[in-house]
């Protein structure tokens, strides 16, 4: 149902729900339970995807938008949000959410301030690895290489550390994490900003980012949500931005997975994307922002919008987001759609006051959550985004107000130690033939190719580092920071060598066969000996930035600068070359790999700025490798099923990229196609040798799974609004600075203070965006806490193994568990725990980890809930997604006090070839019973095949790598 309202604003052409009509469709008022229409797709390649990844896919509007209560704890934040925003005048509400436009203060977003409390504007900072922009800040490994760490330690001091820097620059919120992309194409451009495609992981790892950041008094910006997954056509341009079609049930178990993470993790804020979902804007998309994370999800925080992201004002409001930034409608023009136009909004009953209040009790409880009254420092922001220049204009883009700008703030502390040992601890060893580690005593050192040295124009010479000129340490955008210095592999691997008196020479053209080949002849000469090192490097970013026509996203998945030919012309003469990469993910190796004069292959990932010292670590064994790949190394592109658009395929309507995959992509996808990869997900060597035994589960009670029922409070108002206009004009004598956004009226009446032409227009809005009574919590959400039902995560396993250090030296070992939910659409194994231990040689420790009622679910699209199917369901512990030795069957019923444990409880490893199908028999879903309590199904009742008493094999007793070596550990 719908009724009309007097139109605010013109620019209103992406409304609610669908892009091109204003007036609700009814097919799309579908009911809850089904959020999408049952269309057919027809090359669908996931059956249950058929109803969701589609062109022309649409979005079920969600209204009302939920407003924040407090839940768990972000009760005395909310507390004091409340007495907070209850003292504010409708202006002063609105500059909270509002931006001041690009430029118009010193960082990358502010916000208004509020004079009358002394309230100062929040400074809004990039990146997730650093302080962007700003001088005597690190620059941390990126998310793809403290994920290949595999140590929950390391993503909270990590965050940590960042969040120290950013506190001490007088930045109040950080721009990152990134789990959005999550990395469903291994092209896409950012996917190096954020973790890994495997969303456990990618889960793990931004819930302890975010903690740790919001530990050090900042708050964090998980971005960006969601389905952002490309960068080609991220914008409207010429034509709509494109829209990222997909299904329910890939949203929840996938893509929404990490967020879910990030939210429980009490994440601050969250950046909506700036693509479409499902044909509906991420910034006023009402399911995805309404429902899916301020109501199932339960986001106490404010979302923010990408930078131009937002492309309405009231829509936008109705449909959940907060904050606009950074403010104006395009940078520096002086139009906005909130600031004085959402004053006009709420005074002429187009945004009911309850929604402004929401956003700004959102805001301002994100802002006491995480302390930052008692984080304050001088001269906050005691830096310019703009200029490094000790003095400056204030408002940049004005050019007004000259004074000091930046204070040049050493924030760095001791950080360069912990960069530097989580770059060697996020470096992972994919193949040793003996080649490593090098012992310091070789006669001869040589190392090839321009990865290895120095950008000839500084480290910071290629602006936002939008080229690939010396060692690759960072990707290119938004997600970078100046480098303080960069250690470069050759000047740290030259001073080992010479430490050691050893002779060291380098061709650092990439192009200069000739003399490679040359020095890499000499390194084989009988009586000489030594290494030879080639370093290699692919590298994406942000797509405002196109350098050597990679558009953000990645043209291809090959090494850069014909790198192939140097490793080639480097193998035919050295029988000892080791390869080292530099990558923003997976490259393909297949042309090389396997020659028997590669000795040793390391992915150093994205190291930042301690790069050459953390490589040299890992080289010289003073390190010993335990990193393991956060995602999968194909022998083509083509291996993974997925990529992005290169071309508009709708014509001059929004491209339509369909996520027909469903789940399935990376280690999903080579597993269900029956592929083998080159170095799969999880896999990564030691300098030791490790065994797995002794898989013990211990089956816990819990009580069945309850959907959340009952109804959220009445949307509360914080103070009152006059409606007499006069109150919101520009101040008396007020001198606005130029191009800058404020929450003022030119004049009292409200139709030409909106200068709009089209002003009360006709425009229909949701009516239900207006409904300020109490609303129903959803099954899988949650009325005690964020992160959704709170049920989810309840322990149902406790599962041990023990690994024991088989080789002569300390090493570190990362044990994963691995679950086979057994429904015919399952992927045949999904990743559900991990740890990172260092076992002493000969030594033995105790792997520990927690299978939840989450990790065991599905989504069930028709009861918009988790369960738990019949589908037997096995668990796996071992090395990698491909070698996993130990398993057992999962006697669900003991969870729920019933049931004896099956037959035969474990599972003899067999073969090593996975079959890619799951174990058929069992049903997928299961629906709510008549009393709303979700209930678990034995073998017995539901007259499904009785599941298998084994496990599928997931490993060989003998484990080989697909390279044809036997593997240089052991773990088998
Ligand atoms: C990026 C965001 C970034 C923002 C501010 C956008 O283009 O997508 O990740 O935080 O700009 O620089
Ligand atoms: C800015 C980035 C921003 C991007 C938006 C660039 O000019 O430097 O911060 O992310 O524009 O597209």
């Amino acid at each position: 149902m719908a009724f009309s309202k007097v139109a605010l604003l013109a620019a209103l052409p992406f409304a609610f729900g669908q892009s091109s009509s204003v007036v609700p469709d009814p097919a799309y008022s579908t009911p809850r339970g089904t959020p999408f229409p049952d269309t057919t797709y027809p090359n669908a390649t996931v059956p249950y995807a058929v109803a969701g990844a589609q062109s022309n896919q649409t979005s079920p509007p969600e209204y009302p938008s939920p407003w924040g209560e407090g839940l768990g704890d972000w009760a005395d934040a909310y507390a004091q949000a409340k007495a907070f925003v209850s003292q504010l005048t409708l202006t002063e509400k609105v500059n909270l959410t509002t931006g001041v436009g690009w430029e118009g203060e010193k960082c990358v977003g502010n916000t208004g301030s509020i004079p009358r409390l002394a309230f100062k504007a929040m400074c809004l900072e990039d990146s997730p690895l650093g302080v962007r922009f700003k001088d005597f800040a690190s620059a941390f490994p990126a998310g793809v290489t403290v994920a290949a760490t595999w140590d929950r330690s390391l993503f909270y001091t990590r965050g940590y550390d960042m969040g120290a820097e950013h506190r001490e620059s007088g930045v109040d919120i950080q721009l990152g994490p990134v789990v959005g992309p999550i990395g469903r194409a291994p092209e896409g451009g950012r996917n190096w900003e954020g973790f890994s495609p495997d969303p456990y992981l990618s889960g793990i790892a931004v819930g302890e980012t975010v903690k740790g950041m919001q530990d050090a008094g900042i708050m964090a910006c998980t971005k960006h949500y969601i389905l952002n997954e490309q960068e080609h056509f991220r914008q409207p341009s010429d034509i709509p931005a494109s829209s990222s079609n997909i299904d329910d049930r890939t949203m929840h178990e996938l893509y929404l997975w990490p967020f879910a993470d990030a939210v429980r993790a009490g994440t601050a804020s969250i950046m909506c994307s700036y693509q479409q979902i499902n044909n509906s804007y991420g910034c006023q998309n009402s399911y995805t922002l309404n429902y899916l994370l301020k109501n199932e999800l339960g986001f106490q925080g404010f979302v923010m919008s990408d930078w131009s992201a937002q492309h309405s004002g009231v829509s936008s409001a109705l449909a959940g987001l907060d904050q606009t930034m950074p403010g104006d409608q395009a940078f520096d023009s002086g139009n906005a759609f909130w600031g004085a136009n959402l004053t006009i909004a709420v005074l002429n009953g187009t945004v009911p006051q309850w929604r402004l209040d929401d956003m700004a009790v959102r805001i301002m409880a994100a802002y006491y959550y995480v302390d930052r009254p008692g984080n304050q420092v001088p001269d906050a922001p005691n830096f310019s985004a703009w200029t490094q220049d000790t003095f400056g204009f204030s408002h940049f883009y004005a050019s007004e107000d000259y004074t000091q700008v930046n204070y040049h703030v050493d924030v760095q502390q001791d950080h360069y130690v912990d960069i530097r040992n989580i770059a060697a601890k996020g470096t992972v060893l994919l193949k040793n033939t003996g080649g490593l580690p090098l012992t310091g005593q070789e006669k001869l050192t040589t190392v090839f190719g321009s990865d290895a040295a120095e950008n000839g124009w500084g480290p910071n010479g290629c602006p936002d580092r939008g080229c690939d000129n010396g060692t690759l340490a960072m990707g290119w955008g938004s997600g970078t920071a100046n480098f303080p210095y960069l250690i470069t592999p050759l000047e740290a691997i030259k001073a080992e060598v010479r430490s050691n008196r050893g002779a060291f020479e380098d061709v650092i053209d990439d192009y200069a066969y000739t003399q490679a080949s040359a020095l890499a002849r000499r390194v084989a000469q009988p009586g000489v000996g030594g290494a030879c090192i080639v370093f290699a490097n692919s590298d994406a970013g942000e797509g405002y930035i196109v350098y050597d026509y990679n558009e953000g996203d990645r043209n291809n998945l090959t090494l850069w600068h014909n790198a192939d030919t140097m490793i080639q012309t480097v193998t035919e003469q050295c029988d000892n070359t080791i390869v080292v990469m530099h990558t923003v993910g997976p490259v393909v190796v297949d042309a090389w790999y396997d020659n028997p004069n590669v000795t040793a292959i390391v992915w150093a990932g994205i190291p930042g700025q301690e790069s050459g010292n953390a490589i040299t670590d890992i080289l010289y064994g003073k390190v010993n490798p335990g990193g393991k790949s956060p995602f999968t190394w194909g022998a083509s592109r083509g291996e993974y099923g997925t990529d992005v658009l290169y071309e508009p395929n709708a014509g001059s309507s929004a491209p339509q990229d369909n996520f027909q995959e469903g789940v399935f992509i990376d280690y999903r996808a080579f597993d269900r196609l029956g592929e083998t990869p080159i170095f799969e997900f999880g896999f990564g060597l030691s300098y030791t040798t490790f065994e797995y035994s002794g898989l013990q589960v211990q089956a816990n009670s819990v009580g069945q799974y309850m959907p959340t029922n009952g109804q959220t409070p009445a949307a509360p108002t914080y103070g009152t609004v006059s409606n007499r206009t006069a109150d919101y004009v520009y101040p008396p004598g007020f001198d606005p600075v130029e191009a800058y956004i404020y929450p003022f009226l030119n004049n009292s009446n409200l139709r030409s203070a909106s200068m709009d032409p089209q002003y009360a227009i006709n425009y229909t809005f949701p009516a239900d965006g207006y409904d300020s009574s109490p609303q129903p919590y959803l099954a899988a959400g949650s009325n005690v806490a964020p992160g959704g039902n709170a049920q989810l995560y309840d322990v149902m396993f406790t599962v041990s193994a023990t690994i024991t250090n088989t080789g002569d030296i300390v090493g570190d070992e990362v044990p994963q568990l691995y679950v086979s939910l057994g429904g015919p659409e399952n992927p045949r194994v999904v990743l559900r725990g991990f740890d990172r231990l260092t076992i002493q040689p000969g030594a033995s420790e105790t792997f520990t980890a927690q299978i939840t009622r989450r990790d065991l679910s599905n989504w069930d699209t028709y009861s918009q809930n988790w369960v738990i199917s019949n589908a037997p369901k096995f668990v796996y512990v071992g090395s990698s997604s491909r070698n996993l030795p130990l398993s057992q069957r999962l006697n669900v019923d003991a969870c729920y006090g019933g049931g004896a444990p099956p037959a035969a409880s474990t599972a003899a490893p067999v073969s090593g070839a996975p079959s890619g199908a799951a174990p058929s028999g069992g049903v997928v879903t299961q629906i709510s019973a008549p009393t709303g309590v979700v209930t678990q199904i034995s073998d017995a009742q539901d007259g499904q095949p009785q599941a298998p008493s084994a496990a599928p094999s997931m490993s060989s007793p003998v484990q080989q790598i697909s390279d044809g070596q036997v593997r240089a550990s052991s773990t088998a």
